[in-house]
């Protein structure tokens, strides 16, 4: 028997007015995998995170399927929505602030999570509160408890909102570049904690990022992202081992190693916002490959043997 993939996006296209931005997204997430979404600034990477928890305001257009355990959820009704938001899929998303009602207690907003999801007594859904705040090293859980959001440090703040995702026990956590309003001290040990979390129980993790080496340290698999569209898929360690996507293998070059003696090369040009209906490579304006042929059509997916797939004309020709 074949396994359900736990995520399986396909053909996802955002639209906000005449931007597009994201055409034409497909990538499959498999139980307990932390499967990496990496691109600039602008990517699509948000609008495609919202896009699978039905998270996009009324004004966007979206169109292609969302499956979480095999059942369409895109386009799902809000009650359904509201039942496979936090108890199938939990989210963590960058400002920690926004994500907390700043005029509650963290206390009353978690056990509300729970029980909105599970039925459990107020007593009990405290004690799981308190319980996760201490797996996510909040020192004094029952302090935290009873504070107010003001009341913490970011770090702690964080924390908070990641055992806020985790409380109905989802199978998926989308993390929306969780670290990157925290200082770069704290990042990296939010992060292990997160992915710690999630590892204990089993559940998957969408990592988005736009730092590569967030991508190397934590993902089993990632999809790197520009102009909308997914530039390459593959597995970690053959994204880094041999790029195919002229993108990727920019990103890489634009990426300071540390430890190596190797300089790092700033990417030309900008990112791109997609206007009207993507009609050619999206990167073709700062690609060193670019021809003519770039120009004609979005390119098609390549999928290799193993299953790596990108779209370029010219993936495989060797650097001119
Ligand atoms: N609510 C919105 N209304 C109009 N345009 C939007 C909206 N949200 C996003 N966009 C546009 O859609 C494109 C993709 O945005 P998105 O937020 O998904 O990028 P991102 O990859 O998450 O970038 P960042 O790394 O800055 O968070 C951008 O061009 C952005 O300006
Ligand atoms: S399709 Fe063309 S422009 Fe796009 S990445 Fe490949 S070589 Fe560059
Ligand atoms: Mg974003």
């Amino acid at each position: 028997m074949i396994d359900t993939p736990l995520l399986e996006v396909n053909d996802l296209s955002v639209r906000f007015g005449s931007v597009a931005a994201v055409s034409s997204v497909s990538f499959t997430v498999r139980s307990g995998e932390v499967f990496g979404v990496v691109g600039e600034s602008g990517a699509g990477k948000s609008a495609t995170a919202k896009a699978i928890i039905g998270l996009l305001p009324q004004s966007a257009r979206v169109e292609g399927s969302v499956r979480f355990r095999g059942e369409e959820i895109r386009g799902a009704s809000d009650a359904t929505l509201r039942k496979v938001r936090g108890a199938g899929i939990g989210y963590v998303f960058q400002d920690a602030l926004t994500a907390l009602d700043p005029v509650r207690k963290i206390g009353v907003q978690l056990i509300e999570s729970l029980q909105i999801h599970k039925d459990v007594s107020r007593k009990e859904a405290a004690k799981v509160a308190e319980d996760l705040l201490g797996e996510v090293q909040i020192k004094d859980p029952a302090r935290c408890m009873s504070s107010f959001p003001h009341q913490l440090s970011g770090g702690m703040r964080q924390r908070v909102v990641i055992a806020a995702a985790l409380i109905a026990d989802p199978a998926l956590i989308i993390a929306d570049e969780v670290t990157s309003a925290l200082d770069v001290t704290v990042q990296r040990r939010v992060l292990d904690l997160l992915l710690k979390v999630c590892a204990d129980r089993g559940a998957a993790v969408i990592m988005i990022t736009h730092d590569l080496g967030v991508v190397a340290q934590t993902c089993d698999r990632v999809a790197v992202l520009y102009g909308g569209i997914v530039a390459e898929e593959a597995d970690v360690f053959d994204l880094f081992d041999a790029p195919r996507h002229p993108y990727t293998k920019a990103l890489l070059q634009s990426m300071p190693r540390i430890g190596e003696d190797v300089p790092f090369v700033p990417i030309p040009g900008s990112a791109i916002q997609v206007v009207g209906k993507l009609h050619s490579c999206p990167f073709a304006g700062r690609c060193s490959y670019a021809t003519q042929e770039c120009l004609v059509d979005v390119p098609p997916v390549t999928t290799e043997e193993d299953g790596r797939q990108y779209r370029c004309v010219h993936a495989l020709e060797p650097v001119s």
